[in-house]
């Protein structure tokens, strides 16, 4: 208990005295009792059972089989009926030991899938959690074809209802209701709980979204797009493909060039926007065949696009560009296969076209403009009116790694600024804070000290400095709200993540915050 500093004991020392349920000879029985003792809309109770040790459990949904708990808790599995044609299938984990918090999941990619590991890690912090399948099961959009109320769960709705439902079941549980509520989530789940404070302001008193997938529609056809550049490796047509092999060179190119420019040569590179990556430096010579060691000038022109912001048919900005330094991420292979990304496809055909194939060896800017346009379910999710959930006091904390090869962290400065305009507030330090993460690949992972307990697996201390939700915590319960963010990379260095627009600067010995 000595490690847990801060805010997290100073509530344990006020909350327990509300009634912690840990020796209640009664909470088994309590937990069982809400199987067939609950009566909330449209809701019904699956399942409740009582987990005093950590076990393995099966799960609901195809997903995964099985799951890990950790803390002793009360598991309620539910269903809800959100319109009369889509529902979600969820689980509230409701931990022994709780200090009033409610805390509600999001999502990855098209899921899909419930969070089972961020269940896990949430609650063992005693946030009593919960998590859904967002409204369908799996990682595809074949559940929103044509079925538009599928795709309004995914969109916008699964999270609320989550938010909703998962509250009652808190209060009828611990005979009190939650004190504070809190959403976590990344990628998908970043965007999920961006539209939460965009459409339901109410839900959540602190947000923390991470790489999130927002300009969705943008994001969809920029994908598209790289994948385009890159061309196939089948077709003849394609003298651009680079199989994912060669991406070696390019990333050490993009290092040779780049990484110095933040004064350390650490394979980290601070700033992507500084780094004005050259591929002409790659170029065969005129006695050289293209290979691992040199490239073609049809594989460079590729590249010039893939590292140039997209602009639309109306030469509107489509979506920023392709951070170099993530190249060395096996999660280039999402974009850079060769492969058509599965996600654009199923997005035009299902979800955009609303046909069941689509060819789309000739897809271009047209059909970007096109699932832009038609917006299914209201996905864009790029409105910088955060008005309403600043006014009720709601606190938003961002992230976004700076070697994202999925996402761009060039999508959420962009975000910031947005917002920034519409409120006409030069910063939004008050209520919204970005920590760009140099070195971070997707949500967590990469060469930079992307470990700040943002997600399961990257907790190192339990504190407001180290642990992002400790931060929120903090934040929200005693209005301190965290200046930069200390992460600590594999090798156990640990540097401090700036908030936007702060610059993060090398001063001989350390990186800091140059306010
Ligand atoms: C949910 O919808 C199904 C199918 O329409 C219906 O059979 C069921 O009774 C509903 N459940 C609740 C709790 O409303
Ligand atoms: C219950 O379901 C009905 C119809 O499916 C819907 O109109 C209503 O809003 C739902 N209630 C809640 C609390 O979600
Ligand atoms: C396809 O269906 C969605 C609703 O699921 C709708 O928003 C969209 O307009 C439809 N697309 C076309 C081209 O009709
Ligand atoms: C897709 O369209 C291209 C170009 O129009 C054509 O060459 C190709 O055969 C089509 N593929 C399929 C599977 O129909
Ligand atoms: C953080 O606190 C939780 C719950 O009290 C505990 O299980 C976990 O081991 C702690 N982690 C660290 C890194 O101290
Ligand atoms: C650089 O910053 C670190 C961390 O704040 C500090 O300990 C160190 O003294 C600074 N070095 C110089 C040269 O200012």
């Amino acid at each position: 208990m000595e490690l847990v500093v801060g805010i997290l004991s100073k509530l344990l020392l006020t909350w327990s005295s509300l009634g912690s349920n840990s020796g209640d000879p009664t909470i088994r029985a309590k937990c069982l009792a809400l199987k067939s003792g609950l009566n909330i809309q449209n809701t019904t109770i699956l399942d409740a059972s009582y987990l005093p040790v950590k076990s393995k459990i099966s799960t609901l949904g195809t997903c995964q089989s099985t799951a890990t708990h950790s803390a002793s808790l009360c598991r309620v599995q539910f269903h809800t009926n959100t319109t009369l044609t889509s529902g979600i299938d969820a689980e509230a984990w409701l931990p022994d030991e709780w200090y009033g918090r409610f805390l509600g999941l999001g999502n990855r990619g098209l899921g899909g899938c419930i969070a089972y590991d961020e269940l896990d890690y949430a609650s063992s912090l005693h946030f009593a959690t919960v998590a859904s399948n967002n409204g369908h099961d799996g990682d595809s959009a074949l559940p929103f074809f044509q079925t538009p109320e599928v795709l309004n769960g995914f969109s916008f709705r699964s999270i609320h209802v989550e938010a909703v439902v998962g509250k009652q079941i808190v209060e009828a549980y611990y005979g009190r209701p939650h004190a504070k509520s809190y959403y976590v989530g990344c990628s998908t789940g970043g965007r999920q709980g961006t539209q939460a404070a965009l459409k339901f302001p109410e839900d959540f008193d602190g947000i923390i979204a991470g790489a999130a997938a927002i300009d969705f529609n943008h994001l969809v056809h920029w994908t598209g797009m790289l994948s385009r550049y890159l061309g196939s490796p089948n077709a003849a047509s394609s003298p651009s493909f680079m199989p994912l092999s060669m991406w070696k060179l390019i990333a050490n190119e993009v290092l040779r060039q780049c990484d110095g420019l933040d004064g350390v040569f650490d394979r980290v590179i601070t700033e992507p926007d500084a780094c004005d990556f050259r591929p002409e430096t790659l170029l065969c010579r005129e006695d050289q065949v293209s290979s691992n060691l040199c490239l073609t000038t049809a594989q460079v022109e590729a590249l010039r696009k893939i590292y140039s912001p997209l602009y639309g048919l109306d030469g509107e900005l489509v979506y920023p560009r392709y951070d170099p330094g993530g190249e060395g991420s096996p999660l280039i292979s999402f974009t850079f296969s060769g492969d058509f990304p599965p996600y654009t496809k199923q997005w035009l055909e299902y979800v955009t076209l609303n046909v069941s194939d689509y060819n789309i060896s000739d897809y271009g800017l047209n059909h970007g403009a096109l699932i832009d346009s038609v917006n299914a379910g209201d996905i864009a999710t790029f409105n910088g009116d955060l008005s309403a959930f600043r006014d009720r006091g709601g606190k938003f904390l961002s992230y976004h790694g700076r070697a994202d090869p999925i996402i761009p962290s060039g999508n959420s400065r962009r975000f910031y600024d947005l917002i920034s305009r519409t409120l006409s507030m030069p910063n939004l330090d008050t209520f919204y804070r970005l920590f760009l993460v140099p070195g971070m690949d997707h949500c967590a992972g990469g060469l930079g000290a992307a470990n700040f307990g943002q997600l399961p697996g990257t907790q190192t201390q339990n504190s407001s400095s180290h642990n992002i939700l400790f931060a929120m915590v903090d934040w929200v319960e005693t209005g301190v709200a965290p200046d930069s963010i200390i992460g600590t990379a594999s090798d156990g260095a640990t540097r401090a993540h700036c908030r936007y627009p702060v610059r993060s600067l090398w001063n001989g010995s350390a990186f800091i915050c140059q306010e």
